[in-house]
C-alpha cells in the first residue's frame, strides 16, 4: 500500500526544514569559529605591535590640511608634517598666528605651505575655503581636525554662546570638513582623517561639561565613520582618533596634577610627534600618554563609581578659569 501523497509531502517538507536548520546551525558555528580566530589573531597582532610598532608610511607628497594651525598642537603638526616632505595647508581663524606658522615653514627647506583664514565652525566658510584649496593646491589627502576651544568652568556658569561655540568648533566643524574633503578621498580611495578628541572625550571631566560632550561626540563620529567605511572591503581611507591628556599650549589654564611624573603635561612638539607617528602607522585610536586609553577601557569593566574613585585617586583635573 502506497503512502498518502499529502503525508509524503509533509514528511518531505519536514526533511527540508530540518536540513535548512542544520545548514543554518553549521553556518553560525563556522562564522563563530572564524570570528574567534580573527579575535585571537588581532589580539596577538595588537600585543606584538606593543613591542614592535608597525612601520611608518611616508607622507611625502601628501597634501595635509591642519585646522587650528596657528597655535599649539596645530602649529607643531604643520611644522612637523612639512619636515616630513608633506605639502601643508594651514587653516586658522587667526590670520596673524597662522602666517607665523607658514612663514616658519617657508624659512626651512620644506615644500611650500599654504595659509587660509577660515572659521571652521562656519559651514559656508569651510565649503568656500575648501573649494579654494582644491583649486590652488589640490586634493587634500590627510585631514587633521585639530582646532578646538575649552571654556573651563561649572556647567551653569557656561553661557549659551559658549556652549554653542564649543559644540560648533569642537564637533560640528568635523562634519563640515568631512563633507568638504571626504568625497575626493572616496573617489580616489586614498586618504587619512585624524581627529583630535581628548581624555575628556573618554571620561567626563570637572568644569568641562560642554567640552567633554563635544569630545565624546568626536569619538562617536569617528567610530561610526569607521564602521561605515569598512562596509567597502577595498576601503583604503584610514581614520585615527587622538585622546590627549594635558598639553602645554595654554589651553589648560589651571591644571592640578597629583602625580607629575606619571602624568606630566607634555609639550606640543611631543604631542604632535605622537599624533603623526599614529597617523603614519594607521593606528585607529591612541591617547597621549599611550597607557591612558587602555586604563580608560579597563576601568569601564567595573561599576561606574570605580571610575570616580580612580579620578579621586589620580587627583588630576582643571580648576575653573573664572578664578
Ligand atoms: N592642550 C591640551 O591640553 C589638550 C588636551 C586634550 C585635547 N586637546 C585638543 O587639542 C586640540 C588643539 O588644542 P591646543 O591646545 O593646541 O589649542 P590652542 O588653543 O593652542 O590652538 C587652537 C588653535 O585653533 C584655532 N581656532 C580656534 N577656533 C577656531 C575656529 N573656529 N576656526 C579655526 N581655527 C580655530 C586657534 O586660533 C588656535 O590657533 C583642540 O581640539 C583641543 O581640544 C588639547
Amino acid at each position: 500500500m502506497g503512502v498518502d501523497p499529502l503525508v509524503q509531502q509533509i514528511i518531505e517538507s519536514q526533511h527540508e526544514s530540518a536540513a535548512s536548520q542544520m545548514k543554518f546551525v553549521l553556518q553560525v558555528i563556522g562564522d563563530f569559529i572564524v570570528f574567534i580566530l580573527h579575535v585571537l589573531w588581532l589580539t596577538c597582532l595588537g600585543t606584538f605591535r606593543m613591542f614592535s610598532p608597525a612601520p611608518k608610511k611616508s607622507v611625502k607628497g601628501e597634501i595635509v590640511l591642519v585646522t587650528g594651525a596657528g597655535h599649539g598642537m596645530g602649529r607643531e603638526l604643520a611644522l612637523q608634517y612639512a619636515s616630513h616632505g608633506a605639502t601643508v595647508v594651514g587653516w586658522d581663524i587667526n590670520p596673524i598666528t597662522l602666517d607665523g606658522t607658514i612663514t616658519d615653514i617657508a624659512k626651512m627647506n620644506y615644500p611650500k605651505a599654504y595659509a587660509y583664514t577660515c572659521n571652521v565652525a562656519n559651514r559656508a566658510e569651510v565649503m568656500e575655503t575648501a573649494a579654494k584649496v582644491q583649486k590652488e593646491v589640490g586634493s587634500v589627502t590627510i585631514l587633521l581636525n585639530n582646532a578646538g576651544i575649552m571654556p573651563c568652568h561649572r556647567f551653569l556658569e557656561q553661557t549659551t554662546e559658549e556652549i554653542e561655540r564649543t559644540m560648533n568648533i569642537n564637533i560640528m566643524a568635523h562634519f563640515w570638513t568631512l563633507q568638504a574633503f571626504l568625497p575626493d578621498m572616496l573617489k580616489n580611495n586614498h586618504g587619512h582623517i585624524v581627529a583630535v578628541s581628548s581624555v575628556a572625550g573618554y571620561a567626563g571631566q570637572l568644569n568641562l561639561v560642554p567640552y567633554s560632550a563635544s569630545k565624546f561626540a568626536v569619538r562617536g563620529a569617528m567610530e561610526a565613520l569607521q564602521v561605515e567605511l569598512r562596509t567597502n572591503p577595498n576601503n583604503k581611507i584610514r581614520l585615527t582618533t587622538i585622546y590627549p591628556y594635558m598639553v602645554n599650549t595654554g589651553l589648560c589654564k589651571q591644571p592640578v596634577i597629583r602625580f607629575k611624573s606619571l602624568l606630566p603635561i607634555v609639550t606640543p612638539e611631543s604631542a604632535a610627534k605622537h599624533i603623526i607617528d599614529a597617523q603614519r602607522r594607521d593606528v585607529i585610536d591612541t591617547s597621549i600618554p599611550g597607557f591612558l586609553l587602555g586604563l580608560g577601557c579597563f576601568v569601564r569593566i567595573f561599576p561606574s563609581k570605580v571610575l570616580y574613585l580612580l579620578m579621586d585617586f589620580v587627583g588630576s583635573y582643571l580648576e575653573t578659569d573664572k578664578n
